[in-house]
């Protein structure tokens, strides 16, 4: 079925029907909702791809759910899943299509995209990370004066920094711990200088992660570490060994100085962030190897198959997507706590800051008109139990409604004791502080119970805790390769759910002005020019007070003589 023209989402008689149902339901409180439906906590629930997700904490009934799945089908969700899958062109805008599934798809599949099979291009590539990855994992890619390499430094920024970053992060438990990986990504030059420090150059390989090999940041960086490497081995011909590139733009890698066989190509049908899974992922490749990756593949994989597969009201990223429309634009939320209760997982909610931002921090829909409800949460989050000394404060008795997602793994990587005397006591102590917060949230410490434990109703009002704060419980066995890879295609799709405003996940034009803004403004900080009229009075006076102080810092300097 073709993809039908969009119409004014909120004249859809199923956003209607919504509209009606969260009129009916939302003054109730989940303690109501849990005790007009006792067994809710283990019917809510989805599993998938070894991870289960517990959805009873959401101010839902029995019928919210089939309403936001008509409203899915209504959109076509199945339909515009497909076409993804495909190879269409979804991202209309740039019209590309957004073929992140082809990098995880088997060999013997087709996928077609203007008329070529991309399937064994995408496996050549991964062929040609594993031996390289493995050749730098035995030592046997070496430096310009013949060493192994054991420091592995990407620069790149974006999906070209928070994929990698934080899945090699998230997978450290598997990494080899005798290579050094860092990550270099702001162009503020404290990010390379401390990633340079203690280390040798002779055995130092930097990958330059840039689709475009366009953007400013990485480029600055890449530079300054090209010029470390020269001083520091006295040779322009270091480059050759020491830096690899991943991108799609070939002419722009081979003026930088580096040869097409250091070159690992990706697709403009790969967009950043959702590029983890291609070449953007080598520093990952490099440090877990290459058949731990190939397992984070198959578990995004796994995902995408069930995605693609399941019924709305049984699929997973269906569910997390609909529930977050449900929270944003019926209970009024605008942010969305991510809380991963594992350490390892401490920088996924970054990743999930742009995942999801960028793909739907949009306002208007494909057609240019104006989306007319909210679209993207705002996401932030902390590991716990950090957050728990941090925000949850705000989370129980502020006076916003901030929907969570807690994520966590009945089994730790790292076993450790506990005051009570019991094996791995800590890891229980971890998921029991995640179960007793969502707890917390959900049904909160009313004044009754309060008054009954004999405080006077002053001192009772301030530690009332009035929960009905919706929640997801994302649990899973442990964190490995697979269901890390199982959790990314997860939240993938999640976003992609909400294609339901009808708007252009897969563009990112509002940071394109930023982009070419700071290319000007550089040039005029350092000294006064007929551009300054151009700012508006608060730019003009800014730029005039840094000139002002970093004369001001350059005649010190001067004057105390060289350091
Ligand atoms: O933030 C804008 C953006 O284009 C992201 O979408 C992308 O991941 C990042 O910049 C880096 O782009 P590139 O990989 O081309 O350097």
């Amino acid at each position: 079925m073709s993809i039908r023209p969009p119409c004014k989402l909120t004249s859809r008689p199923s956003w209607i029907a919504l509209e009606e149902h969260c009129a009916s339901i939302r003054e109730q409180h989940l303690r109501s909702l849990f005790c007009a439906e006792p067994q809710r906590g283990s019917q809510y629930t989805v599993e998938a791809a070894g991870l289960y997700l517990d959805y009873s904490k959401n101010r839902i009934d029995r019928q919210t759910v089939p309403l936001l799945a008509r409203l899915a089908s209504d959109c076509q969700l199945r339909e515009r899943t497909d076409a993804m899958f495909r190879g269409d062109l979804v991202n209309c805008t740039e019209r590309r299509p957004a073929l992140h599934t082809a990098l995880r798809t088997p060999l013997g599949h087709r996928i077609v995209v203007d008329g070529v099979d991309v399937v064994p291009d995408v496996h050549a590539v991964l062929g040609r990370m594993a031996i390289f990855s493995d050749q730098v994992r035995r030592g046997g890619w070496t430096g310009h004066t013949g060493r192994p390499i054991r420091n592995v430094i990407n620069i790149g920024i974006g999906g070209s920094d928070l994929g990698p970053a934080m899945a090699h992060e998230a997978l450290r438990h598997y990494s080899e711990r005798a290579l050094s990986i860092r990550f270099v990504s702001n162009v503020d030059g404290t990010d390379l200088v401390e990633a340079l420090r203690e280390i040798d150059a002779v055995e130092t390989l930097f990958i330059i992660c840039s689709k475009s090999f366009n953007t400013s940041e990485t480029l600055a960086n890449a530079r300054s570490a090209r010029a470390w490497i020269v001083q520091q081995l006295g040779d322009e011909a270091a480059v050759a060994r020491h830096f690899v590139a991943v991108s799609v733009n070939a002419g722009a890698v081979t003026e930088f100085g580096i040869a097409m066989p250091q070159m690992f190509p990706l697709w403009d049908w790969v967009g950043g962030r959702n590029s983890i899974a291609s070449a953007i992922g080598l520093s990952v490749m490099v440090a877990i190897g290459s058949p731990n990756f190939l397992q984070m593949l198959a578990g995004m994989r796994a995902m995408d198959v069930h995605f693609r597969s399941a019924p709305i009201e049984q699929n997973m990223p269906a569910l997390l997507g609909m529930l977050a429309i449900w929270n944003t634009n019926f209970l009024g939320s605008a942010a969305q706590a991510v809380l991963p209760y594992e350490q390892y997982l401490r920088r996924f909610p970054a990743y999930l800051q742009q995942l999801t931002m960028e793909s739907n921090g949009k306002n208007v829909t494909t057609e240019g008109l104006p989306v007319g409800v909210a679209t993207s949460p705002i996401i932030w989050g902390e590991p716990g139990t950090n957050g728990q000394h941090s925000f949850f404060q705000l989370l129980h008795q502020g006076t916003h409604l901030v929907p969570c997602d807690f994520i966590g793994f009945a089994q730790g990587l790292n076993s450790l004791g506990h005051s009570s005397g019991q094996a791995d006591g800590q890891h229980d102590f971890l998921i029991a502080n995640m179960f007793l917060q969502a707890e917390a949230m959900a049904f909160g410490r009313t004044l009754e119970e309060l008054r009954f434990e004999g405080l006077n109703d002053c001192a009772a009002a301030h530690r009332v805790l009035e929960g009905n704060r919706s929640s997801n419980t994302l649990l899973g066995n442990v964190l490995t390769p697979h269901s890390l890879g199982v959790l990314i295609a997860l939240f993938e799709h999640s976003v992609f759910t909400q294609v339901v405003w009808d708007i252009d996940s897969f563009d990112q034009w509002g940071v394109e002005l930023g982009k070419e803004l700071a290319q000007g403004l550089f040039l005029e900080l350092r000294s006064p020019s007929d551009r300054d009229a151009v700012h508006d009075s608060s730019t003009q006076a800014l730029i005039q007070r840094y000139r002002s102080l970093r004369r001001t810092c350059a005649e010190a300097a001067i004057d105390s003589g060289p350091s």
